[in-house]
């Protein structure tokens, strides 16, 4: 079988058509036919060796998280899953018996890690993390739902997202921004994006934002954002100065959830502001299994139509990481292998 496979960890470049042996299930493992997968800024971090989970000892390396198709086979031990169905993969991998597996959710894991694979014709995955899809969900959109959605998902309960609220999304043009804009939108709260892109903020007003702030620079989309009122929450995949910027303009008694560090991984916070507002800042990784199962339905009943920039062949996830690295989509990117 054919896998895009990183061979030197230099960007784009460093993508690869390669060979694999075609993979047989283990017990509890089943193999899937991959039609597509979703990319994320996470295997981009890796791409530009800029990632503590992958170094060169690890090349080639296929990356891909977000796999969605056919199971070809299941091996010893699968219940519930048989050859044939049509799956979406939930990447978490936990240990099951840490104690926060015990006491959940699982996302907490104190061995928490990921799926890498999903960027090849076929992959060997446990059984057990595999969600059925219902007709009307079609593998390439499925593709797109689980590490951004789930993420977004999980964030927005941590924070207490509901029906009236002000939700601030700091880059609100990518796959966890658009999620997030979203899910804000189907649990009834009122969003505020920025992105450096008008067009791009565009095609997310579209999609449900409410309040567009076309601006990169941290002083003037403070001045936007507090005209427009002070957010109950803010949803911080970006990191860096817009962590700062984050805390200073929520409201007293608001939560910022942080996931990831996009435009750095240091900022300063106000720390009289932060404890005379009684405000809380929570970090968070991925969602839970049943976020996604959650999520999925939410796709069926149509809900939410996660948004797909493009779709790239296998022998053209160069191109799909290049785009991500220039910032030109809005949304996902999926490879089709
Ligand atoms: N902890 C977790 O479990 C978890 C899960 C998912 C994602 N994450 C993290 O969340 C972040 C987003 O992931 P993603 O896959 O959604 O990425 P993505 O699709 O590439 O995100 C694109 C967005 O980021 C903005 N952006 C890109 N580079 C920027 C920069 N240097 N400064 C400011 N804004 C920038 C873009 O703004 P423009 O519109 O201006 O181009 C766009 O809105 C990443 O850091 C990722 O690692 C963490
Ligand atoms: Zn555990």
């Amino acid at each position: 079988m054919r896998a895009a496979a990183f061979t030197d960890l230099i960007g784009p470049e460093g993508v690869s058509l390669v060979d694999r042996p075609d993979p047989k299930p283990g017990p509890g493992e089943a193999v899937v036919d991959v039609d597509a997968c979703g990319i994320n800024r996470h295997d981009l971090f890796i791409l530009e060796g800029d990632s503590a989970m992958v170094d060169a000892d690890d090349l080639p390396f296929v990356t891909g998280l977000d796999a969605a198709g056919v199971v070809g086979e299941v091996g010893a031990d699968v219940r519930g899953i048989e050859p044939g169905d049509r799956v979406v993969l939930c990447p978490n991998q936990t240990c099951g018996t840490c104690r926060f597996c015990r006491e959940g959710p699982e996302n907490t894991c104190e061995r928490f890690s990921l799926y890498h694979g999903g960027l090849a014709e076929s992959a060997r995955v446990q059984a057990d993390r595999l969600i059925p899809l219902p007709d009307g969900v079609d593998t390439t959109t499925a593709a797109a739902i689980p590490t951004a959605y789930m993420t977004a998902f999980h964030m927005l309960r941590r924070a207490e997202v509901g029906p009236g609220d002000l939700v601030f999304v700091p880059g609100a043009t990518g796959g966890v921004g658009v999620a997030t804009v979203q899910l804000a939108t189907v649990f009834g709260a009122e969003t505020i994006g920025t992105s450096s892109s008008a067009a791009k903020l565009e095609r997310v007003r579209e999609l449900g934002l409410d309040h567009g702030i076309e601006s990169a620079a941290i002083d003037e989309i403070r001045e936007e954002v507090e005209a427009i009122g002070r957010p109950d929450a803010v949803i911080n995949h970006l990191g860096g100065e817009f962590t700062g910027l984050g805390q200073s303009v929520l409201r007293r008694g608001g939560t910022m959830a942080i996931c990831g560090r996009t435009a750095g991984n240091e900022s300063t916070i106000d720390i009289s502001n932060l404890f005379l507002g009684h405000k809380r800042v929570v970090g968070s990784t991925m969602g839970t299994q049943d976020d996604l199962r959650r999520l999925v339905e939410l796709v069926a009943d149509g809900d939410v139509a996660p948004e797909i920039d493009r779709t790239y062949a296998l022998e053209d996830a160069d191109a799909a990481f290049a785009a991500m690295q220039d910032r030109e989509s809005v949304g996902k990117i999926v490879v089709e292998p």
